[in-house]
Order: C-alpha cells, then structure tokens, then sequence
C-alpha cells in the first residue's frame, strides 16, 4: 500500500511547484500538487502567454499531466497562492471530469503564511456538468 502525504505535505509540495510559476504579465504564482488514488502526486504551476487567454492554471496543469500520465481518480488536491484563493470555476469544473459522482474530492486551499481552507469539490462546484448530463 502507498503511503499517502498528509494535507500539509500536500500543501508543501504545491508551494514547491509555485516556485516554478511562469507567471510575468499577472504576477500571480499558482501552485497545485493532485494526489492519485495510485499514491502519485502531480504538481502544476500556471504558466502564462502572452497572448493573455493562452494562460493556463495550475491546477489543469496538474490534472493534465496526471491523466496524460494514465491517472484518472484523484483523492485531493492542494492549492497555494499569496491570498489562499480558491481555484477559478473553469478550473473547478476540470477537476469535476474526475470527481466521483458524489464530488468527494477534497480541495485544500492555502496561502503562504500555511493557512489551510480545505473543501470538497461539491462545496465549491454544486450542480457542476458531469457525463450524465449528456443522456
Ligand atoms: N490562476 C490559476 O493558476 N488558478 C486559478 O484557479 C486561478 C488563476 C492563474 C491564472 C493566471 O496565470 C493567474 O493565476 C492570474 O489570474
């Protein structure tokens, strides 16, 4: 059995990967650390473009390489920005492609200074769009 992070080992590891932010024209770092079901944990960062709407977040960042990496069941993911601010609705909506139907997956949402607000995606997304919708 994988020994899973903590949520505070989560949240370091998103602090990490803001480091590594491309993030010039907003000056905003975002980091993302998605914890697999496998144990796995894929970090994200944004990286922005100056052709301001090509910018991507750090947690599709995340969610993108851990599906591309075979990895489709998350159990949580951390998020960390300057004012613990929680992830944008396209972002939640990313996430909710691979949320169980009960939208269990936990949110931990932190700032620098290590104060947590941790969520479930169903809090931060209800009546999101799911497959069933399509019939
Ligand atoms: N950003 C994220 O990475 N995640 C979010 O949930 C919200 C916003 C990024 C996009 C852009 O690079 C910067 O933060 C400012 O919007």
């Amino acid at each position: 059995m994988t020994q899973r992070p903590t949520d505070l080992e989560l949240v370091e590891m998103a602090r990490q990967a803001r480091e590594r932010a491309y993030a010039p024209y907003s000056g905003f770092p975002v980091g993302a650390a998605l914890l697999g079901r496998s144990g796995r944990v894929y970090l994200g960062c944004n990286v922005e473009n100056a052709a301001y709407p090509l910018c991507t977040c750090a947690e599709r960042t995340a969610v993108i390489k851990a599906v591309s990496e075979g990895e489709r069941e998350f159990e949580a993911i951390a998020v960390v920005t300057a004012t613990g601010a929680a992830p944008c609705g396209a972002c939640r909506q990313i996430l909710r492609e691979f949320d169980g139907p009960q939208g269990n997956l936990r949110v931990i949402v932190a700032d620098t200074t290590g104060h947590l607000r941790p969520f479930t995606l169903g809090q931060l997304l209800p009546e999101g769009f799911t497959s069933e919708q399509l019939g």
